[in-house]
């Protein structure tokens, strides 16, 4: 009759108990070879590693120079959310993804959490805060309004700096040049058609 020792062997003078036991020394051997190359490869690294430190950026931001003092990996975004409380571009992800923190930059359409501080120097950035003087507000602003081109209102900065820029390189824009050109940005509360029927109307439907 086969005791359970018996049951668990795979083969003659082998079982399952010597293979788990064998497996956890191999394991653990790895484990110390690979503390070790770790601890070598450190004491040979001879370089110590810091952050970066803090340093004076200066900003250009709706014609208005600002100085603040930002590490390195800082975000525009973030230095105009944080440190110039222009809170109109909006952080949804890490990635940028769906256009809530778009700006002007020089003319262009940047993802202000994609670009750092540092390198914005010397450049003109506008933000959506750019496009309201007291009581006048642009055309898209009041586009955005005439249209009911938001929700919660979380993409609608994005989208207003976008449409801006949008409309100021393509003023003849047709319905098709619209989907195309706003195409970077998203809206979860699905207000496209607003969106686009607010560009439309300033773009004349492309005529
Ligand atoms: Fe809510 Fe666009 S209005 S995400």
């Amino acid at each position: 009759m086969r005791d359970r020792n018996d049951q668990n062997r795979s083969g003659p003078g082998f079982n399952r108990r010597d293979f788990l036991k064998g497996s956890a020394a191999a394991a653990t051997a790895t484990a110390m070879a690979t503390q070790g190359s770790e601890e070598a490869a450190a004491a040979n690294l001879k370089t110590n590693v810091f952050a970066a430190a803090a340093q004076n950026v200066t900003l250009n931001v709706n014609g208005k120079d600002h100085t603040v003092k930002v590490e390195p990996r800082v975000t525009l975004l973030h230095v105009l959310r944080n440190n110039l409380n222009l809170t109109g571009c909006k952080e949804v992800d890490e990635r940028s993804a769906d256009g809530a923190d778009t700006v002007m930059i020089d003319g262009k359409t940047v993802l202000a959490g994609s670009r750092l501080a540092i390198e914005c120097e010397g450049k003109k950035i506008r933000t959506v805060e750019s496009l309201r003087r007291g009581e006048k507000v642009d055309e898209v602003v009041a586009g955005f309004v005439k249209h009911d081109a938001m929700q919660c209102g979380f993409c609608t900065p994005g989208f207003v700096v976008a449409t801006r820029a949008f409309l100021d390189k393509n003023p003849k824009a047709s319905l098709a040049d619209i989907q195309k050109g706003l195409g970077g940005n998203i809206c979860r509360c699905g207000t496209y058609q607003g969106i686009t029927a607010c560009a439309l109307e300033i773009s004349k439907g492309g005529k």
